[in-house]
């Protein structure tokens, strides 16, 4: 049985203005999450080489970034240190120097543009000799509770320099739950926690550590903390336990290779699902640009509606700025 030629699946696609009244998913600027690399100096704009386009940014330059984002209609930006060397140690002190580069950044960027959101990364792999997110024992392993209470901390110092959102980032168990109890202790009932959720070990995070001079650093993998990608249901279980533990909003990362992951969070919890489209997801697409493979306009626009058409609530992306231009904000 058909029903052709009275079903013309083509009709509703044959114009502009029709194609736009059928459209299931629509991405706008308000979508958007641009991530922010920061580096010490003055008047400083260093580029990446692995992200090309992507730069770090003094704490004096970052005020820009901040306004830009407001005139681009993106409502939230978030913000990674690449500390210097010499501030890197064992036990990531620097982290908790309440005028560390992240600080100084997030107190600069609210005064410039007091109505973005800020959201700061919980983790210590920028503050690390050995480029792990927590603290390692003799062995090189992360250490789950003793990561999790200088977590706390870090998460109450972002959150006293302004940070709205903490991202914890480190995938620690129990992380979310004494991040919570600290910030309420604080009185800090309104400070969001979005909890990198589903976080996996992935081979699309090259770049950002570059960006965050932990690259070189890294021994080992994170394996033993981030999740294995041949796993989805693990995925459900995580998601499950940091909102009993107080999650506002949860991320899925890496993003489009995960995009069965965004889906499935989407339909088993009633909680705004975030995507991070990672580094070498960028660095994948301007690769693609790079060699005359693809529009760079088109692959972003159609990249990020695919993570809102999988249910995401929004993205992290380093395509933030571009997308938001062209969305026509
Ligand atoms: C740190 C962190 C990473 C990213 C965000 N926070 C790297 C990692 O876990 O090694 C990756 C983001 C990206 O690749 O764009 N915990």
């Amino acid at each position: 049985m058909t029903s052709f030629p009275a079903l013309r699946m083509r009709r509703t696609r044959t114009h502009a203005w029709s194609r736009a009244l059928v459209a299931e998913t629509v991405l706008t600027p308000s979508d958007l999450i641009w991530p922010l690399f920061i580096a010490e100096g003055q008047g400083v704009e260093e580029p990446i080489a692995a992200l090309p386009g992507v730069s770090r940014w003094s704490v004096d330059r970052i005020a820009e970034r901040a306004r830009q984002a407001r005139d681009l209609g993106i409502p939230c930006i978030a913000l990674f240190p690449n500390t210097p060397g010499g501030l890197r140690t064992d036990d990531a002190r620097e982290a908790l120097n309440a005028d560390n580069l992240i600080c100084r950044a997030v107190r600069a960027a609210k005064e410039a543009a007091p109505e973005v959101g800020i959201l700061t990364d919980v983790a210590l792999d920028p503050y690390t000799t050995h480029g792990h997110d927590g603290i390692v024992d003799e062995s090189g392993y992360v250490l789950n509770d003793r990561t999790s209470a200088v977590l706390v901390e870090q998460a109450l110092v972002q959150a006293g320099a302004g940070a709205d959102i903490v991202a914890p980032s480190d995938m620690m168990d129990g992380r979310v739950a004494a991040i919570r109890g600290a910030l309420e202790a604080d009185g800090r009932h309104n400070v969001q926690i979005m909890a990198y959720a589903a976080k996996y070990a992935s081979a699309f995070y090259g770049p950002f550590r570059d960006a965050v001079g932990s690259r070189g650093l890294l021994k080992g993998d994170k394996k033993t903390y981030q999740m294995d990608y041949a796993n989805a249901e693990e995925a459900l279980r995580e998601v499950a336990l940091d909102l009993a533990e107080g999650a506002d909003t949860v991320m899925v990362k890496p993003g489009l290779p995960y995009l069965d992951i965004v889906r499935r969070v989407r339909e088993r919890f009633e909680v705004p699902v975030f995507a991070y489209q990672v580094s070498g997801e960028y660095a994948m697409i301007e690769a693609a640009v790079a060699v005359g493979a693809g529009d760079r306009d088109a692959l972003v626009l159609e990249t990020l509606t695919a993570f809102k058409r999988a249910g995401a609530a929004g993205v992290l992306t380093y395509h933030a700025p571009l997308a938001a231009r062209l969305l026509g904000a």
